[in-house]
């Protein structure tokens, strides 16, 4: 996916202000900064939930700029939110049959994917379960394998770790690990810097709608800019 010049205000607060961002195929690239500086805009007009003012998106070399959400999502772009959202009163079973039949467009249920996908989360024992039952850092779980069902090849993830206790962290981050070993693109925002570099190649660092850098997390961790503005308030 490739993106430039984007621009997003609200009232007189430039959200995004000529904004570019790229992410390659099978890359987990890690979004920091700090409150309001347009993480959450980005993602919204890199899924479809929001137009920009200008500038342009692509996903496979095909201009994605006006179309919706659910087009996004078909096209392999998908997402998961800040706030946990699944269907609390399907079974983790069907929250993910809903999620393949939703964003392939497809009426075939695979049965056998549901089963692995169940496996691969480490829920398969509440198969049956209704997913109100989880508990918070497994209702994330299952937002991924839900994620993983839809079939996007690019998952953007906003805070997937913010609230988890610390072993929940672990189990999240090493899905997402395995999640982007087996050739999904990820983009995760986070205000815990140590999951985004241990999982991302590289890391992109906003600053009021702006790209203030970007780089390894080697380069991030020593950038003098990210240092003074970012990092030296959340370590
Ligand atoms: N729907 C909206 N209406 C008005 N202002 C908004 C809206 N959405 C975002 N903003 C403003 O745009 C700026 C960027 O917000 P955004 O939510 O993208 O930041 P963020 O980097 O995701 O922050 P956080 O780390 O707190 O989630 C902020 O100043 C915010 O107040
Ligand atoms: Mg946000």
């Amino acid at each position: 996916m490739e993106a430039a010049e984007l621009r997003v205000s609200f009232g007189g607060v430039k959200a995004l202000d000529g904004m570019d961002f790229e992410v390659h195929r099978g890359e987990a690239i890690g979004l920091l900064g700090q409150n309001g500086s347009g993480k959450t805009t980005l993602i919204n007009v890199l899924t479809g939930l929001l137009v920009p003012e200008s500038g342009f998106v692509t996903f496979c070399d095909q201009s994605m700029l006006g179309r919706k959400p659910e087009e996004y999502s078909r096209a392999g772009v998908g997402r998961v939110f800040q706030s946990v959202q699944v269907f609390p009163r399907l079974t983790l079973a069907e929250n993910l049959t809903l999620m393949q039949i939703g964003a392939q467009g497809a009426f075939k249920v695979d049965r056998d994917a549901v089963e692995r996908i169940l496996d691969r989360i480490g829920l398969a024992i509440y198969a049956n379960e209704w997913a109100q039952e989880l508990s918070y850092g497994e209702q994330r779980l299952l937002e991924i394998g839900m994620a993983l069902a839809a079939g996007w090849q690019l998952i953007f993830l906003d805070e997937p770790t913010a609230g988890l206790s610390p072993m929940m962290v672990d189990r999240v981050s090493t899905l997402l690990g395995e999640v982007n070993e087996s050739g999904v693109a990820l983009v995760i925002i986070e205000h815990q810097t140590d999951v985004v570099f241990g999982l991302c190649e590289r890391v992109w660092v906003m600053d009021q709608g702006r790209l203030l850098a970007k780089g390894t997390p080697d380069e991030i961790q020593h950038n003098e800019q990210v240092l003074e503005s970012y990092l030296a308030g959340t370590q």
